[in-house]
């Protein structure tokens, strides 16, 4: 098919893992994990991107000096915004061996996020995301005969080579990503929708986001997977992301939430023991954070209401908990924890189904 001009917009959410993703196998290609993750897709955080493309004119735009280029406009929330662009021009050349129409084109990208973007929610999983979901759509506006299952595999493929934990915002609720020699179908280059038994108690399950600190990240996740490298600890912890998820299969189809609990709070944990056991060495929770925790600790103790907590590479809290007990849970965080929170903000949200077109 040839087309000349076209858009397509595609929402696609923020994903948090259980089994974190946490180190990279650079001898076999970009963000091939260390081992493999398994994540909740969220609902409401999304980003929303728009991409407009139109053909170029090719005999003046492609030259020997100037082999390919790949031209677009990026607009954030409407405007210009200059500084995302190398991200984007990085992104193109990755996914230009698997997409040779690129050189094509001349793109219009609008992207907006629907949390605020200075909160300290990292927008690189839903932005890579949104932004391979339109790619897939023009690759199949060019290429009606591909399959459904070729489309979200591809999409999740390329979404992974703009940011890893990117490839679990596609498609799902619980997604797996890496290899896991009991999880079928299972793949290092791509996220899949787990397809394992799934407990009801799981259904629309509570993530309810505590912003600590919405200060800029202290430690890229680039430069954090890096650090895996040569870490001491590193062979023992990639064994245990692949026993955490065995483990974790069982619980999914039985719904046994204390154990669920134990695996999930230990996952946050160890992260962040990686971090402090690399060289160099990095603390990236505050005081609120821990306050937080304990706080969450000592409710569970004394009510027996299965909340629990989860961590990123940051100060910020993820309050899990099923829907059940959501009042009491809402209640609990706007009395005891709103004050550890920055500007008392907070965000609710829970487990969706991926990215979706508009
Ligand atoms: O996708 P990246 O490279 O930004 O890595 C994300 C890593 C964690 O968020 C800390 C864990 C995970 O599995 O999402």
């Amino acid at each position: 098919h040839n087309i000349e001009k076209g858009i397509f917009q595609w929402s696609a959410p923020s994903n948090i893992a259980l089994v974190k993703y946490w180190g990279k196998r650079d001898d076999l290609g970009h963000q091939i994990p260390a081992n493999p993750s398994i994540s909740f897709t969220l609902n409401n955080c999304k980003t929303i991107t728009s991409v407009a493309f139109e053909k170029k004119d090719l005999s003046t735009s492609i030259n020997e000096t100037n082999p390919i280029d790949y031209s677009f406009d990026l607009l954030f929330e409407g405007q210009p915004k200059e500084e995302f662009k190398p991200k984007i021009q990085k992104f193109l050349e990755r996914i230009a061996p698997f997409m040779p129409f690129l050189k094509d084109y001349h793109f219009t990208i609008n992207t907006q996020n629907t949390f605020p973007h200075s909160s300290g929610i990292a927008s690189s999983a839903s932005g890579m995301a949104a932004l391979a979901m339109n790619f897939m759509s023009i690759e199949k506006a060019l290429n009606p005969e591909m399959t459904e299952d070729y489309f979200y595999q591809k999409a999740s493929f390329l979404a992974r080579l703009g940011s890893g934990s990117a490839c679990r915002s596609v498609k799902g609720n619980l997604v797996v990503w890496g290899n896991q020699a009991n999880i079928e179908g299972s793949s290092n280059l791509f996220g899949v929708p787990f397809s394992g038994k799934v407990h009801s108690v799981f259904e629309n399950y509570q993530d309810t986001i505590l912003l600590v600190d919405k200060g800029e990240k202290q430690v890229s996740s680039t430069v954090g997977h890096d650090l895996m490298h040569n870490h001491p600890f590193a062979a023992r912890r990639f064994e245990q992301a692949h026993e955490n998820i065995d483990q974790l299969i069982p619980i999914f189809e039985n719904g046994d939430l204390e154990a669920f609990i134990k695996i999930v709070e230990s996952e946050a944990l160890t992260l962040h023991a990686m971090m402090m056991t690399s060289m160099p060495y990095f603390i990236l929770m505050k005081p609120n954070t821990l306050q937080i925790i304990n706080a969450i600790w000592k409710f569970r103790a004394a009510t027996k209401i299965p909340v629990c907590f989860t961590l990123d590479a940051g100060a910020n809290v993820h309050v899990l908990y099923p829907e059940n007990v959501k009042e009491s849970v809402l209640q609990f965080i706007q009395s005891e924890l709103v004050g550890y929170c920055q500007n008392g903000q907070y965000l609710c949200d829970q487990i969706g189904f991926g990215a979706a077109t508009l």
